[in-house]
């Protein structure tokens, strides 16, 4: 060990390890070709593999072969679809701030590379079962391709569905909610981020478990993909439970004139998505200074989306809620209620306005079911609501 040390270290002064130095030169000379002539054969194979596998059946071949010693330039499954393709496994493993990170990102190239058919992502928010589970299978029944669904339910709730069911396998991780809470918020924002996973969901709403369908898919379909606008309620309401719940703390990003309510049931598209789940500028004033008797899943949307921007809201929600008993809590409709007549009542004698036109379809939703008003709307769905 000691002497090719000296030998090198002595290079030059003596001739003997001249000799040996210019031997050891001749050595590393041919490793070094031997090993150059071994990257020409890798090179070339690879080249050859990576032809052969554009321009033959290999890539199905591969794709159905288990990939265990696959090297990647023959991973014929690096495409772009499965690039983009959403998580099949909706419990990922990532926290809030890294799921929404990642649901930020955004084609900077208007023109999508291949056929994209627009899905509407249903996200509903409940604290536990859908008890009206089976009339939304009905709705969905072939649709297939058109819709995905999310579930953020309570973490305490470990409740599933048949695999027959178009909720199976549709929840996403949770967090506690407080009801009426900033945690409402985060977890309407989980849900938007999960949607936004699926470069397919162009239109996202919300409902909770005691929404159901008014018309059939067809019908809700093509009314929101022909909207200019999306459907997030936005008003200006003056006394205590509008104007009243405003902060003057929250100057000077949220003014009093820029004040906003409306209801937390709401569809937006891809692009106020990503407006309301990158927002860092509003959500710390909110946080902060709307709490009880401050809603802030009334507030925050809403003020936020007409403050940035307002030329893409129709200001109206598209969920029927009566309201009309008053008190802090909408009516709830069980088993007694679902006649003919009452739906009768929903649907006439509406107008707003669509796409700048006066409509007489206003909601496309309606809330709030009791559980017991299932067999009922079952019974009435295909005269009543065309499914
Ligand atoms: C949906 O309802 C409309 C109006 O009631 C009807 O014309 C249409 O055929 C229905 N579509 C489907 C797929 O049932
Ligand atoms: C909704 O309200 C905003 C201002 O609050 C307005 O700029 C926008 O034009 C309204 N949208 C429609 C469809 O009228």
């Amino acid at each position: 060990m000691m002497q090719p040390r000296a030998v090198v270290m002595e290079e030059g002064k003596d001739p003997v390890s001249v000799t040996k130095t210019s031997l050891s030169r001749a050595l590393s000379l041919r490793i070094l070709v031997i090993c150059l002539l071994f990257m020409v054969l890798g090179v070339g194979l690879s080249i050859i593999s990576m032809h052969s596998v554009r321009f033959s059946m290999i890539p199905q071949i591969a794709a159905k072969a288990p990939s265990t010693v696959q090297p990647w330039f023959e991973d014929a499954t690096n495409t772009l679809e499965n690039f983009i393709r959403p998580p099949s496994n909706l419990m990922y493993n990532m926290n809030d701030i890294e799921l929404l990170w990642r649901a930020s990102f955004v084609p900077q190239i208007k023109e999508y590379p291949f056929k994209r058919v627009p899905k509407i992502a249903f996200m509903f928010l409940t604290k536990g079962p859908l008890p009206l589970a089976p009339l939304w299978d009905r709705f969905f029944k072939g649709h297939e391709g058109l819709y995905s669904i999310y579930v953020h339910a309570l973490p305490s709730y470990t409740g599933g569905y048949p695999p027959s069911s178009v909720f199976y396998r549709r929840q996403i991780p949770s967090q506690i909610v407080e009801w009426g809470r900033m945690s409402m918020c985060e977890a309407e924002r989980r849900l938007l981020a999960n949607a936004l996973l699926d470069i397919s969901n162009e239109w996202l709403i919300l409902l909770s478990e005691s929404c159901i369908p008014l018309y059939n898919f067809s019908i809700i379909y093509h009314y929101i993909s022909r909207s200019k606008y999306s459907f997030m309620g936005s008003f200006d309401e003056p006394g205590p439970y509008g104007r009243g719940r405003y902060n003057h703390r929250m100057q000077p990003e949220v003014t009093l004139s820029q004040w906003r309510k409306g209801s937390q049931w709401f569809e937006v598209n891809r692009k106020l998505a990503v407006d309301i789940i990158k927002d860092t500028t509003y959500y710390p004033k909110f946080k902060e200074f709307c709490r009880p008797a401050c809603y802030v899943d009334e507030h925050y949307f809403p003020t936020m989306l007409t403050i940035q921007l307002p030329h893409l809201l129709a200001n109206r929600t598209l969920t029927w809620t009566d309201w009309s008993r008053g008190g802090a809590h909408p009516a709830t409709f069980g088993k007694a209620d679902i006649t003919e007549s009452f739906f009768k009542r929903i649907f006439e004698g509406k107008s707003c306005l669509y796409n700048g036109q006066p409509s007489t379809i206003c909601y496309l939703f309606a809330r709030k079911f009791a559980p017991s008003a299932l067999d009922p709307l079952l019974g009435l769905a295909s005269k009543v609501f065309g499914y």
